[in-house]
Parts: C-alpha cells; structure tokens; sequence
C-alpha cells in the first residue's frame, strides 16, 4: 500500500469531565465530526502538512512506526470538521486518525489498542495528566461510561442528537487541568465531597438515560455544572451560553471538555430545539450534532477546506 486514510471522531463529555481525572467516572459520545489522516510513505522522518517539528499527531504515528520496526519516513496530511480548542476532542481524534492511518498503510489494518495508546502517547505532549478520555472515545466510538483505571465500558445513551454551542473562546486544557488541581490543594475536604456528589451525578444520569428522562437529564446537567463552577472551570461566556439556553427553553445545559470557553451542551424537547437554535444563533455558532459516531475507521480523504 503507497497510501492510507483513517478518520475519526471528536466526542462530547455529558457528565464528568475533570472529575475523570481522579479516577471518576464520566459519560461520553462520538459525535458526527471527523478528523481526517492521510499517510504516504516517504524517504525522510515524519512530516505533517510539510512541517516536521514534534506535535501529538507525529508522536502518535511515530509510536506506531516504532512498533511495527518501520524506520523509514512519512508525509501526512491533515482534514477535520471539529471546531479546535473548544472541548470536542479535535486534537485527540487528529492523533487518533494519524495512528490509525500509519498502522493501515504499515500493516493493513487497524489494531485499535494499539492506536488508541498511541494517541494517549500522543496527547500526554500536549494535555497535563490526561485521563485518555478522548482518545478512547476517539478510537472506540459510540458512547459509555469511561473510568481511568477501568477503561470503557459502552453503553446506548438513548439520545440521538445533542446542542453544542461554541462560545468562540479558545483555551488550554493543561491550564484548566492545573486550576482544579490548584483548587483540590487548596480546599482538599470540599474536593472530596465534590468528587462524592459528581460521582452520584453520574449514576443518576445513567438512569435518567437509560429513561430517556429529558428533564432529569437536564437537571442533572445543571447540578454537574454548578460543581464544575465550584472548582473554577466555568467563565462569563460560558455562563452567558447557558443562561441564554435556558431563557430560550432547554430543559438543561452545561459546559463540555475544559471549560474556561469552548463549547456549551444542552438538551431541550424535540419541539423547542428550532427556537432554541434561532435565539443562540443569532450570537454564537450552534451545531445540532449526531452522538453515538463510529469509532475510528478507514475512510477517503475529504475535500474539506
Ligand atoms: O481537552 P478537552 O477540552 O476536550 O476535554 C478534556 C477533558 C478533561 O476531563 C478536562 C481532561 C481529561 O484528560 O480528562
């Protein structure tokens, strides 16, 4: 094979993120977004999109190269759909999708276990103490609950479609990481109780999914986000997003990934969903998106800008 393409998808985190750092479970989905990797061999070192400096999408294809005993060079090229910097997993399923495209065009196939480590490698350059969330998703698609020290365990979430809203503000997940850890130092027993009430946050979401109780799945979405407020990864922005979600009828809204920006998610009964994306779009970019995505895959490469 000359040449191989993998994409993969970015995913929202429903509840728990942060909290999954300590070894808390959270909830998560693919999403309908894709990522896109194209690897061609070549004669000198790993190249992306003609630039050969050290970045999580090389150190994953690298980590693949090194197992397979391939010490030749590659040129990948890079697509995606997924918004950078706003808590939808761009930069895991890039890393993913290299992985994927350079254990394709080496082996024929795609060792999913072998990829999904190699994009942790991969994001452990960039992310503080990542809890490889995103990368698993990435790699295993669908949507489940995922613990760091258990893994990922899937599971139907009975939602087909959830709100995003890019509140526009990029941010670092390292810095975000750093503020809760700051805070777990600073008030160790309040961490505690808050890790307590996340993790109930979860259980009761398992079963108001399993449900399809929209309404307790809202609330519960308001109680995870008054922790994450507590812990000081909320902004302005966001809270601006989700006031303006609940003056125009979602049964319930929260920040996604880090916080500190990025994006909002919010659920709302099938009939308020129009009116709702009319009055957010008027001032933020609103995407109406798939959960549920295929993990990753072979795939074409698209004619994205
Ligand atoms: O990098 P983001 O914004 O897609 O989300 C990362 C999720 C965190 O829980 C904040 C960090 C992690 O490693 O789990």
């Amino acid at each position: 094979m000359m040449r191989a393409c993998a994409s993969a998808p970015g995913k929202v985190i429903l509840f728990g993120e942060h909290f999954v750092v300590y070894d808390k479970p959270a909830i998560v989905s693919a999403i309908g977004l894709r990522a896109y990797v194209e690897a061609v061999k070549s004669d000198r070192g790993i190249v992306l999109d003609g630039w050969g400096g050290e970045n999580p999408a090389v150190k994953a294809s690298a980590y693949v190269t090194d197992r397979l005993g391939y010490s030749g060079g590659l040129n990948l090229r890079i697509r995606s759909s997924i918004p950078q910097s706003v808590g939808l997993g761009s930069s895991a399923s890039v890393s993913v999708a290299s992985a994927a495209a350079t254990s394709l065009l080496l082996k024929g196939e795609l060792d999913l276990e072998l990829i999904r480590r190699a994009a942790h490698m991969g994001e452990s350059l960039v992310h503080y103490r990542p809890s490889g969330i995103d990368t698993t998703i990435a790699t295993y698609g669908g949507g489940g609950i995922y613990t760091r020290s258990k893994g990922f365990r899937s599971m139907s979430l009975n939602l087909d479609e959830i709100l995003i809203i890019n509140t526009g503000k990029a941010r670092r997940t390292g810095d975000l990481v750093k503020r809760v850890k700051e805070f777990r130092d600073a008030h160790g027993e309040e961490f505690e109780k808050i890790l307590e009430d996340a993790e109930g946050i979860i259980w009761e979401a398992v079963d108001a999914l399993k449900a399809r109780d929209l309404e307790l799945i809202g609330r519960l979405m308001m109680r995870n986000q008054e922790l994450l407020r507590r812990v000081g990864v909320s902004s302005k922005e966001i809270e601006d997003v989700i006031e303006l979600c609940m003056r125009s009828g979602a049964l319930g809204a929260k920040l996604t990934g880090a916080g500190g920006g990025g994006c909002v998610i919010a659920v709302a009964e099938d009939e308020k969903i129009p009116q709702l994306m009319e009055a957010l779009g008027r001032r933020f970019e609103v995407m109406r998106c798939e959960l549920m995505a295929e993990g990753v895959r072979e795939d074409s490469f698209p004619d994205l800008p």
